[in-house]
């Protein structure tokens, strides 16, 4: 029988067999009855075709090939609009970094390094007068570069999402955009208008983020702050904020003073709404992100993976020791989240914060692979255990989950700590191993592979555009967990236990 014919995409098979296909492989005695309803047809003869029409779907579950792009119709552009010092640069690589940890592959192209590249060291803020020809010239000829690339890249498939961080503060840079983009390549445009009217924001942004970009190298911050605000004026001259009257073609979301409000216009679908809802759930007011492991757990020590397994007695240790360490710390409002497994419940048991226990903060399903140690593993399902290693983040265990999968899993809980101020995260190496990810632009390849101890609080402090790491070892033993990526596939490796 010929194989089955399939379209090119690996990720929506349509294998379509034609009724000729078919009747080669049927009996000449099934072959008089095809062109019966299926109901009337011998059990066999129906077997022999396709469930419902000659064309049969499959969505394969992405185990062991590529990461499954999570799919946008059209490529899309997202394009920044604001004045300087209104956090554009920060919702722009905060979005990237969000969207590539959910599999939405997205690049940041930034003009402003477009223009440093174009001109010699910058002077001062006359550069950016609306009347200075010559430079306005230059910055042109700037986004234009910047925009071919930027659709250069989207041709290229190398994502699926491009964000445009520049001013793009007047209707005629949005119309050169608009043209480009949609008109001319068919790709998705939406604007992300950042209004901040608090002048104390816009100095604490100056302070923080201008004072050390390579425009303002070795000059003194009230230099700085002086010259940035001048740049300021002069791109206010001429500011010609969103508008739906004057621009009703376009789709925008407005956000106002860091999200105190939020106006969409025109929303064009998934991808656009998920920017909205990640972007109304993001704020810029400091705070503390705590992670950590449940203490050393009895199936730790035994070198068994999942299960529901209680502490042991070093586990409890920790139990104490990081309840000492957090009440010395008091930080105001903290919030503590656990999973729903015993390990992690009794770890907090000693604390005296608020506790919620989420679900989606258990530990990887390991499926068939459930309280089995990885020398069972490479026993009894040595194939399982190679192709793991292959991809271990879109491997799924036989009736478990992948990291991918947990990926997904976790979106809601990324999304409400954003929302939040400081918490105490109480979970599981591979689940935390995916919250760090987010939090540090991790890649898919190397999420499986982060150095996540036990006994050991992971604290994420947010500054500029990152996060500051730090890693508090409290002094209590516990076995090593972690299984560095094998040189072959299949090796267990040297292990002391629990390697998820
Ligand atoms: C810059 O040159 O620094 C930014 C240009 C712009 O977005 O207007």
């Amino acid at each position: 029988m010929d194989p089955p014919r399939y379209t090119t995409s690996p990720s929506l098979r349509v294998r379509t067999k034609s009724l000729n296909q078919l009747k080669k492989c049927t009996e000449v005695a099934a072959e008089s009855e095809l062109h019966l309803c299926p109901s009337v047809m011998s059990e066999d003869t129906r077997k022999m075709l396709p469930p419902t029409s000659e064309t049969v779907m499959t969505k394969p579950f992405p185990i062991r090939g590529e990461r499954a792009i999570t799919d946008v119709s059209a490529p899309h552009v997202i394009a920044m609009v604001g004045l300087p010092a209104r956090g554009k640069t920060f919702i722009s690589k905060k979005l990237t970094r969000y969207l590539n940890w959910i599999g939405i592959g997205t690049r940041v192209f930034n003009l402003g390094e477009y223009r440093r590249h174009a001109t010699s060291a910058y002077k001062s803020h006359e550069f950016f007068r609306p009347d200075n020809e010559e430079a306005m010239a230059i910055r042109n000829r700037c986004a234009t570069q910047a925009l071919a690339d930027v659709c250069r890249w989207l041709h290229s498939g190398q994502g699926s999402v491009a964000v445009f961080d520049a001013t793009n503060s007047t209707i005629d840079r949005r119309k050169l955009i608009y043209d480009i983009v949609v008109r001319e390549n068919n790709f998705k445009l939406f604007f992300v208008e950042s209004i901040c009217d608090d002048p104390q924001i816009i100095e604490q942004n100056i302070k923080e983020v201008k004072v050390s970009s390579p425009d303002y190298a070795n000059m003194n911050t009230d230099l700085v702050v002086r010259d940035f605000l001048q740049r300021i004026e002069h791109y206010e001259e001429r500011y010609q904020p969103l508008n739906e009257n004057q621009e009703p073609h376009l789709s925008f979301m407005k956000i106002f003073n860091t999200g105190k409000t939020v106006v969409v216009y025109n929303n064009e679908g998934h991808v656009q709404s998920r920017i909205v809802y990640y972007l109304m759930n993001i704020h810029i007011t400091p705070r503390t992100i705590y992670l950590t492991r449940h203490g050393e757990s009895e199936h730790n020590l035994k070198g068994l993976i999942g299960g529901d397994s209680d502490l042991s007695d070093r586990g409890w240790k920790y139990a104490d020791a990081l309840a000492a360490y957090i009440d010395q710390q008091s930080i105001s409002g903290l919030r503590v989240w656990t999973s729903w497994m015993k390990r992690s419940v009794q770890t907090v048991a000693h604390l005296k914060a608020p506790q919620e226990r989420w679900k989606a903060l258990n530990e990887i399903d390991a499926g068939n692979c459930e309280e089995m140690s990885y020398a069972e593993i490479q026993q009894k399902f040595p194939e399982e255990f190679k192709a793991r290693d292959q991809n271990k983040f879109a491997y799924r265990y036989p009736r478990g989950e992948s990291y991918e999968d947990l990926v997904a899993r976790l979106e809601p809980v990324i999304m409400e700590l954003e929302r939040q101020g400081n918490v105490l995260v109480v979970s599981h190496q591979a689940v935390l191993r995916c919250l760090f990810a987010y939090f540090l632009d991790k890649s898919a390849d190397e999420l499986p592979y982060l150095y996540v101890p036990l006994h050991t609080i992971i604290k994420l402090t947010p500054v500029a555009y990152g996060c500051k790491v730090e890693h508090i070892k409290l002094p209590i033993d516990a076995v090593n967990t972690h299984r560095p990526k094998p040189t072959s596939p299949g090796e267990v490796g040297k292990l002391e236990a629990d390697h998820i």
